[in-house]
């Protein structure tokens, strides 16, 4: 089951949010420093304190197996504006600003594989006001990208220069509806 969580409710489970993402970030092939407690205390607090917060969550028999989360970015955040320098003007100026970042998809190891990712996606796409969604992952070919392929993101730049590629996706919602 896919629960939308708004700031208090993510905040409320923030401890075991951790536990997922440290756990799948945390799993073999990736060199993430994938600290939990970082994630509950500092990350979640500030990005869910952001304009449009969204998380997602997918439990299976009451305990939470997968999250996605994302807010509406604008320039002057951080990554708004490091993805703006690495992409270029007109890129920029297209897609940057006022877009849905979809900040981290994570799903426990043990229950990989199942389509708990792409359900996930889905319902955190649901329903926004965004014209434009964007997200970094990983260049290399690795499930995270071709989930996103399948979904129907867009390659925008393939390497913004730290092995992170930018996909974009317009959700052909008019800009200020
Ligand atoms: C990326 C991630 C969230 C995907 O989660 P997931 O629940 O495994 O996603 P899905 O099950 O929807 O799809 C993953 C794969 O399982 C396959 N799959 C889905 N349902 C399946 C089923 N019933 N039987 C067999 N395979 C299945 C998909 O086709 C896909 O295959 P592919 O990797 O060869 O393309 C997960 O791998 C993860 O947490 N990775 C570490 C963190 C990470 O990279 N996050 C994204 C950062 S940008």
């Amino acid at each position: 089951m896919i629960t939308v969580l708004d700031r208090n409710s993510a905040l409320a489970i923030a401890d075991e949010l951790g536990e997922v993402y440290a756990a799948a970030f945390g799993a073999p092939g990736y060199d993430e420093s994938a600290d939990g407690t970082m994630f509950a205390t500092e990350m979640l607090p500030k990005h869910s304190a952001r304009d449009d917060f969204k998380l997602v969550a997918a439990d299976q028999d009451g305990r939470v197996v997968g999250l996605a989360y994302g807010f509406t970015g604008h320039r002057g955040q951080w990554w708004a504006d490091r993805v703006a320098d690495a992409a270029g003007p007109e890129l920029a100026a297209e897609w940057i600003g006022g877009h849905f970042e979809v900040v981290e998809l994570a799903v426990l190891p043990a229950f990989q594989r199942r389509g708990i990712g792409a359900a996930l996606m889905q319902e955190l796409m649901l329903g926004l006001h965004n014209s434009r969604a964007l997200l970094t992952t990983y260049a290399d070919d690795r499930p995270a990208p071709r989930l996103y392929r399948r979904l129907g993101w867009r390659l925008l730049v393939p390497d913004l220069g730290w092995g992170s590629a930018l996909y974009g996706m317009d959700r052909g919602v008019p800009v200020g509806s």
